[in-house]
């Protein structure tokens, strides 16, 4: 009886997450390659949701790599010594707080808001994180709505930064924690970038806020403290519980999302010395317009 076999894309269910944005993908496989139909579902939910939850087994690397394909071209890591044996498009991400209180420079980054590669020149488009071991407790990511906050702003303020550029580098004294340190072939790789403040988003044409509490260093042709005042307030205005959705983790969730419209951090709450393991994929994107 052929014709009462469901197809993969049938399976599927988006399911929104309540929030403004984000949705829940039940019904896929990925332990199969996903057929056409499949794929074009999941990036329309990609474009339509900014950020998509989709529980299943844990992946192997390469599984990882073909799963994240579905959303983009997976690109190799900067950093040379998270990448996964010889597979240089998927990063071992480890989070895990040690019993000495310290972790990963880059897990501690983490905690503030940032999106991923912004001192690019083309930045990722989204990135894939995949849960492989997970504390007891604590270590939500937390994702906010960057269409919603730039739609949300006061006019008065909306002047001031349409048409702005910034500068974003590899480091910034208005970021709290330093990145790890880059070998000279990194550091040759990441020089300092202009992006614009307001960005339109190349396949949705919605226009959202892009800032990096990490990397944007200044506002392009202002003063260091014009510059800083007014991030600072942007900074403030993202902060709103109204634009957020935290993602507790299970085992095996795999988490996209949408690096042109969204923010994110994660709660460096967990119990020390409770494993906290990711694989990690970025996806080439497009010079920031
Ligand atoms: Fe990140």
């Amino acid at each position: 009886m052929p014709d009462t076999v469901m197809s993969q894309a049938d399976r599927l269910r988006v399911i929104p997450l309540g929030g403004g944005f984000g949705a829940r993908i039940e019904g896929l496989d990925r332990s199969v390659p996903a057929d056409e139909a499949t794929r074009a579902a999941l990036m329309r939910a990609f474009l339509d949701h900014q950020l998509l939850v989709v529980p299943g087994a844990p992946m192997t690397p390469a599984q990882m790599r073909d799963f994240s394909a579905i959303f983009g071209e997976v690109v190799p890591q900067v950093l040379r010594y998270k990448r996964v044996g010889d597979m240089p498009e998927v990063s071992r991400m480890e989070s895990t707080l040690k019993l000495d209180g310290t972790t990963d420079k880059t897990a501690i980054r983490a905690e503030d808001w940032h999106t991923d590669d912004s001192y690019m020149a083309i930045p990722a488009r989204g990135t894939v994180l995949h849960a492989h071991e997970i504390p007891s407790r604590g270590g939500v990511t937390w994702f906010c709505d960057m269409y919603g906050v730039y739609a949300a702003l006061p006019d008065a303020i909306k002047r001031r930064i349409d048409g702005r550029m910034a500068v974003h580098g590899y480091d910034t004294p208005r970021a709290r924690n330093r990145p790890s340190p880059r070998t000279a072939q990194e550091i040759a790789e990441t020089p300092d970038v202009l992006h614009p403040l307001v960005r339109t988003h190349p396949q949705t044409g919605r226009k959202a806020l892009y800032v990096n509490a990490n990397r944007l260093d200044r506002i392009e042709g202002m003063e260091r403290a014009e510059s800083d005042s007014l991030l600072d307030e942007l900074y403030a205005f993202a902060k709103q519980p109204r634009f957020h959705h935290g993602h507790r983790w299970t085992v095996g969730d795999a988490v996209v999302w949408d690096n042109r419209c969204l923010m994110h951090r994660v709660d460096v709450d967990y119990p020390p010395g409770e494993p906290r393991i990711m694989l990690r994929t970025l996806l080439r994107g497009e010079k920031p317009a």
